[in-house]
């Protein structure tokens, strides 16, 4: 685990990569600044990381800049209906050109010297370039200054990209957790809303909080309705991802039918196999991807690193069939959408105070545990981090 925050790192290793019982959490010093720099170039740039969602675009001429540790992603539709990726950069003199998201654009005007691309990232125009009414250089090759696009994929509604252009086949790397869901027809979501909450703490803190349940009784007690949660299941699924499912009578309240949604009829999963179809899924798609499956909604959900102690937590909630657009269903869908601000808002302190505590404990000389009941996903990430990073 080599790291400029960690230079000695063998025994950290060894101690990680004990069974759960026994293991010996991340070091603080991996929530801090440098770990933040190493992982923009080995972590970030490496990985197929999501960054949005399509319908976050849903029309040609769409846009939406995304930051993503230390990256400057454009996403945008183009006219042919197609999702593209862009560095958000002008070619000219590297002004950021897009800061806001926009729709239906026909082109990408820089601030600046107004250099235009098109919607395909095509150079289409360097107005007064070469004096007030010459609108063409010579010396400039237009067809070789268009945005540079970055490598992107599509999964569910997710939008992912690579930033490096190094990274295995998308769908090798998927393959795992795409067969892991082929029992079940995921094809007709609606998008019903987007919770974005920003968190003061690493990105690591918030995916750790989100893959766990250990907490729940104790900080989210809305939900818990004191029933044994039980059976559950853990698997690894190749490098791409980390699944947790289990029996939901826990949490019924959460759009099953408890008392937040009394007698829910959002439409369901329209196929799923017998014995998987009523379970929850709690998946962290490695680093940055968290997709959770109910038997009545989804979340496509992502983090965005702004910073080593700065993330965006950007929920969409997807349902099935008519239940994001019918007004029959309108208040059981504002109830589970509710629910989930609540809990987002719910975690914001706990993930600020243990980013506080990160940058003291190792100089406490204070390690972290996991509950091998609870917290196998959680010990599961931190191992499928040390070996990405190398
Ligand atoms: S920096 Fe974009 S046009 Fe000059
Ligand atoms: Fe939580």
């Amino acid at each position: 685990m080599a790291s400029p925050a960690a230079p000695s790192d063998r025994s950290d290793r060894d101690a990680l990569a004990r069974p759960t019982a026994q293991a010996i959490g991340l070091p603080g010093g991996f929530y801090g600044p440098a770990s933040f720099e190493m992982e923009h170039e080995r972590i970030f740039a490496r990985r197929w990381v999501p960054v949005a969602v399509g319908a976050e675009v849903p029309e040609p001429g769409d846009m939406k800049p995304v930051e993503i540790a230390g990256w400057h992603v454009l996403v945008l539709r183009t006219r042919e209906g197609r999702v593209k990726c862009f560095h958000n950069i002008c070619r000219h003199r590297g002004m950021k050109l897009v800061a806001e998201p926009c729709r239906r654009k026909r082109a990408i005007q820089c601030p600046w010297h107004s250099w235009t691309y098109d919607l395909d990232g095509a150079l289409s125009a360097t107005p007064m370039i070469a004096g007030d009414d010459a609108h063409r250089h010579e010396a400039f090759d237009n067809s070789a200054l268009g945005l540079v696009e970055i490598p992107s994929a599509r999964w569910l509604d997710y939008v992912f990209v690579n930033i490096d252009g190094r990274a295995r086949p998308f769908e090798d790397w998927l393959a795992p957790l795409a067969g892991f869901f082929a029992g079940f027809d995921l094809s007709g979501l609606g998008h019903g809303t987007t919770i974005d909450t920003p968190f003061e703490g690493n990105w690591k803190f918030v995916v750790e909080g989100a893959m766990e349940n250990y907490h729940v009784p104790f900080c989210h007690p809305q939900l818990s309705t004191g029933e044994k949660q039980g059976d559950w299941r853990h698997e690894v699924l190749g490098d791409c991802a980390i699944s947790m499912h289990y029996a939901p009578e826990a949490f019924r309240k959460l759009g099953e039918g408890g008392s937040v949604v009394r007698q829910n009829s959002l439409p369901r999963c329209p196929r799923s196999p017998p014995d998987l179809g009523g379970r929850q899924y709690l998946i962290t798609i490695f680093p940055t991807g968290i997709l959770f499956i109910n038997a009545n909604h989804v979340g496509l959900n992502f983090l965005l690193p702004h910073g080593h102690d700065r993330t965006r937590y950007v929920r969409h909630l997807y349902l099935f069939g008519d239940g994001a657009t019918s007004p029959v269903h309108r208040e059981q869908r504002e109830a589970v959408f509710d629910s989930w601000r609540t809990i987002g808002e719910q975690d914001i302190a706990l993930v600020r105070n243990v980013q506080e505590m990160a940058r003291v404990r190792d100089a406490a000389g204070i390690r972290t545990r996991f509950s091998p009941y609870w917290e196998r996903s959680v010990h599961n990430f931190q191992k499928l981090y040390a070996g990405a990073i190398g």
